[in-house]
């Protein structure tokens, strides 16, 4: 016989696409109704990628057919799509809508935990996120989504992205040989971030978040010459020391006409896990004169705690697997910002990129390389 339970039971058995709890776990299931062997149910999802709603009804269905239900009543509920990109320009990759430079003035201030962290927390938050590690010099997103040991599998003469935490990832670092080191002269970088684009199977994205080298140099020009880049995000160390970086990184933006949705503060104050109680130890609040003149947003305050390097370390991100924790919620928040602001740019008509073409005359891309290699 059908009952509610039994129904419920079979629901729990279904993968929410990407990750690693079900519908049920995840408060998907809205609604469950039987009555004899016709049963209905009501899922509500967060992602708008039909590609998911279609796996979902499939398992569904074979899930209900194995308990004997004659007549299923399925609706699986789907928010509205995000809004279309309005940019205009060049864009080598037109089935993502819209792409987020992460930008840092140096290395160590934790670029690479921010945008794994923000790439996860837009995809719990229903967007359709791809992550591209383009950090030449030091890829570690692989080590920080779990992947490490992951191949991508290739199609032909593309390669199809990894799927982790509901987001799809490519990195140098799984394209290139472990260990192997290169010099990058100008020209591969310039190689290298259009195969990223044009060679990986990226699906039709909400958005691509891209982990950038440190500096100012050929990766970033070449980017926001290949593609619109709608947003620019830098994360930066409050160290008073780390503020003239941060405002190379910034004034970068501004010179390739790349809309700045904001600072992420990152090692912002101590919570000790002891206590719960908030120290300074870098500073705290250093960015915010930084925005202001560059009228932007403090996108986010992110404390330094032991769980974020762990999470970064065993391929947990923090965003993910310690939802709950203040940490967790200062990343969602600075997602949802940052998704609000790329919003409301295309309300704004987009951007174009086409005012940094190589053809320009020379000074608008006077970007200096940042000192690498
Ligand atoms: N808020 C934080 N609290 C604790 N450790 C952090 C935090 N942010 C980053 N880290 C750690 O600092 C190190 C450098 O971070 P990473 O993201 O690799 O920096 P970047 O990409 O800028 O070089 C990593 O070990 C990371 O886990
Ligand atoms: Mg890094």
């Amino acid at each position: 016989m059908v009952t509610e339970a039994l129904v419920r039971e079979k629901l729990s058995e279904v993968i929410y696409p990407g990750f690693t709890k079900s519908i049920v776990d995840f408060g998907f299931v809205k609604e469950i109704g039987v009555s004899g062997d016709s049963v209905k149910i009501v899922v509500d999802i967060s992602s708008s990628a039909p590609e998911v709603k279609e796996q979902l009804h499939d398992e569904i269905v074979k899930k209900m057919q194995l308990i004997k239900v004659a007549n299923l009543d399925l609706e699986i509920k789907t928010p509205k799509l995000p809004k279309e990109s309005s940019s205009k320009g060049k864009n080598i990759a037109p089935h993502i809508k819209n792409f987020v430079m992460v930008s840092s003035g140096k290395g160590g201030v934790g670029k690479s935990t921010t945008t794994t962290n923000l790439a996860i927390a837009l995809a719990m938050q229903g967007k359709k996120v791809g992550l591209l590690d383009a950090d030449i010099y030091g890829p570690n997103i692989p080590r920080m989504m779990g992947i490490e040991e992951e191949q991508p599998e290739v199609v032909g003469n593309k390669v199809k992205p990894l799927l982790s935490h509901g987001v799809e990832v490519i990195s140098m670092g799984n394209l290139m040989e472990p260990g192997q080191s290169l010099i990058w002269r100008g020209s591969m970088i310039m190689k290298a971030i259009t195969q990223l684009l044009q060679d990986i199977l990226w699906s039709e994205l909400d958005l691509l978040v891209i982990d950038m080298p440190p500096g100012t140099g050929d990766a970033q020009l070449t980017l926001a010459q290949s593609v619109p880049v709608t947003a620019g995000v830098c994360v930066t160390t409050p160290q008073k020391v780390a503020l003239d970086d941060t405002a190379r990184s910034l004034d970068m933006f501004k010179k390739l006409h790349i809309p700045i949705a904001g600072i992420v503060e990152n090692m912002s104050g101590f919570i000790c896990p002891d206590n719960g109680k908030e120290y300074d130890i870098f500073g705290k609040g250093t960015t915010k004169p930084l925005a202001e003149t560059f009228g932007c947003d403090i996108l986010g305050e992110i404390p330094i705690e032991p769980a974020i390097r762990e999470g970064g370390d065993k391929g947990k991100p923090i965003v993910f697997h310690e939802p709950d924790s203040v940490t967790a919620k200062r990343y969602l928040e600075s997602a949802d910002k940052l998704w609000k602001f790329i919003e409301k740019i295309n309300e704004e008509g987009g951007v174009d990129n086409e005012a940094i073409q190589p053809t320009t005359p020379p000074g608008v891309s006077a970007c200096s390389t940042g000192g690498h290699h």
